[in-house]
């Protein structure tokens, strides 16, 4: 007897919570009948972001879901890109005047206006989602007036892709490359990115080799980049010399390699683990952007910092921009909510919006721009046990 209850509380003490992938919000009670059928569910029917991974799990086939919803190997940066959020309580102020908290949500992001400081992250193959593709990202961009970042491995081309900007001039994006070390043809690429009239380059370099994506690789849905590729500090000032756009490096993982794109002079950098889908046991941007906080902090003052991976919920923007993150990217959620076109990802947007400006107001924030490090608690609670 007395093992046994021993036995019992020490199975509860160290029993963790299990992942919840698309948490249970009552979704399947109230829209399963009408995506059995096949159908989309009506798109006001859907309330917050995971809905959209709900929605595009039944709507999609199984290959192209696969392919967005992938992460590497075990997935557990994947999980860990999703969970790191709840391991910092927030610590929230009452009594201040939040009243004019939606006029804070604009900023600017390497010098242009946007109506938020989140923008839509570059992935590949938008067409799994949408036969409009990459046309609906572009055009709720629009809609939402938010930074889209087209991916090089888009399933539209990237002239039919500018050429959807809003009144085909005045929306700013921002186009993600891989470039590999072929100078020659680095050089026409960056031209062709030039003509199309993007104001920034966005370099990954989180993948110099191939993603082990095991989910994937079932379905031949692997990385659109499998080669080994040569990227250097060198390379990335020979890339520079060949244009006056600014190159960004996506992927910063480490203080240092933070500390080190300042030195190289770059503009902004991207703290990513490509939404974990590249090197599995790598760290979430949240967790590189503390390590920033406590070790290197000003290089938040020096330089715009970028961040992304398992954002899902407005409070999640909240955090990264507290620790001095200038913009956050979204992934997945975009490629989801495609499934409706551009109406779909223009609803993200709003979504997105909204969920900030209530959290903040919740937090006793009264300016989304004042937001800082003493509105979370950086302490770890390490929740997922209990
Ligand atoms: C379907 C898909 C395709 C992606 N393709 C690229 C790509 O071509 N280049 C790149 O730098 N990142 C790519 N990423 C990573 C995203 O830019 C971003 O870092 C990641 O999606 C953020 O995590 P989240 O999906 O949890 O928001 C891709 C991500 C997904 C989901
Ligand atoms: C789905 O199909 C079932 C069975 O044919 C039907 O009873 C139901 O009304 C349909 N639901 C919708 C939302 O079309
Ligand atoms: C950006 O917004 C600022 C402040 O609202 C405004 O002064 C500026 O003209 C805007 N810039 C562009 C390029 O629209
Ligand atoms: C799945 O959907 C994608 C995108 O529509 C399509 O290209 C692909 O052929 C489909 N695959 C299967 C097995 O149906
Ligand atoms: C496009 O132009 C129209 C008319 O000038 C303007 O009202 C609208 O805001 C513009 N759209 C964007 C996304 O800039
Ligand atoms: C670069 O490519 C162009 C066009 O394909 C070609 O004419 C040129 O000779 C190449 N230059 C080098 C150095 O390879
Ligand atoms: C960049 O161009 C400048 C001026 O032409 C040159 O001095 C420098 O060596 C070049 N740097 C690289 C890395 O190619």
């Amino acid at each position: 007897m007395r093992f046994l209850a021993a036995f019992t509380l020490t199975s509860v003490a160290l029993a963790a919570r299990p992942f919840l992938d698309e948490p249970d919000t009552g979704i399947d009670d109230q829209l399963g009948q009408i995506v059995a059928n096949g159908s989309l569910p009506p798109l006001e029917s859907l309330v917050g972001l995971p809905d959209f991974q709900w929605a595009a799990r039944h709507y999609m086939n199984v290959s192209a879901y696969t392919y967005y919803r992938n992460g590497a190997a075990g997935e557990w940066s994947y999980r860990n890109n999703l969970e790191v959020f709840q391991r910092y309580r927030f610590r929230p102020r009452v009594l201040k005047d939040i009243t004019n908290i939606e006029a804070s949500l604009p900023t600017t992001i390497l010098g242009y206006n946007f109506s938020a400081p989140f923008f839509i992250s570059p992935c590949a193959r938008g067409g799994y989602a949408h036969p409009d593709g990459e046309l609906g990202l572009v055009q709720g961009a629009a809609e939402g007036n938010i930074l889209y970042m087209p991916a090089l491995y888009s399933s539209k081309k990237m002239n039919e892709i500018y050429a959807a900007k809003a009144n085909n001039s005045e929306q700013v994006l921002f186009q993600q490359v891989y470039l590999d070390g072929g100078l020659n043809e680095s050089q026409q690429l960056i031209q062709q990115i030039e003509a199309a009239g993007a104001k920034a380059i966005i370099l990954t370099v989180d993948s110099p080799g191939d993603g082990i994506r095991h989910r994937a690789a079932r379905y031949s849905v692997g990385s659109a980049n499998t080669e080994y590729s040569l990227l250097t500090w060198e390379l990335y000032h020979q890339l520079s010399n060949m244009t006056s756009l600014p190159i960004i490096p996506k992927g910063i993982q480490t203080v240092e390699d933070a500390r080190e794109a300042v030195n190289q002079g770059v503009k902004a950098i991207y703290l990513s683990n490509h939404g974990g889908r590249q090197l599995d046991s790598s760290p979430s941007a949240l967790e590189v952007a503390l390590e920033i906080y406590n070790e290197d902090p000003e290089i938040f003052q020096q330089v715009e910092v970028f961040a992304d991976g398992g954002v899902r919920y407005g409070a999640d923007i909240l955090k990264l921009l507290s620790l001095g993150v200038k913009a956050v990217g979204v992934g997945r959620p975009f490629m989801y909510a495609n499934i409706y076109g551009a109406e779909g990802v223009a609803r993200v947007a709003e979504m997105l919006k909204y969920e900030m400006a209530n959290d903040a107001a919740n937090l006793g924030v009264a300016d989304i721009k004042q937001i800082g490090p003493e509105y979370v608690n950086w302490k770890s609670t390490n929740a997922w046990y209990s």
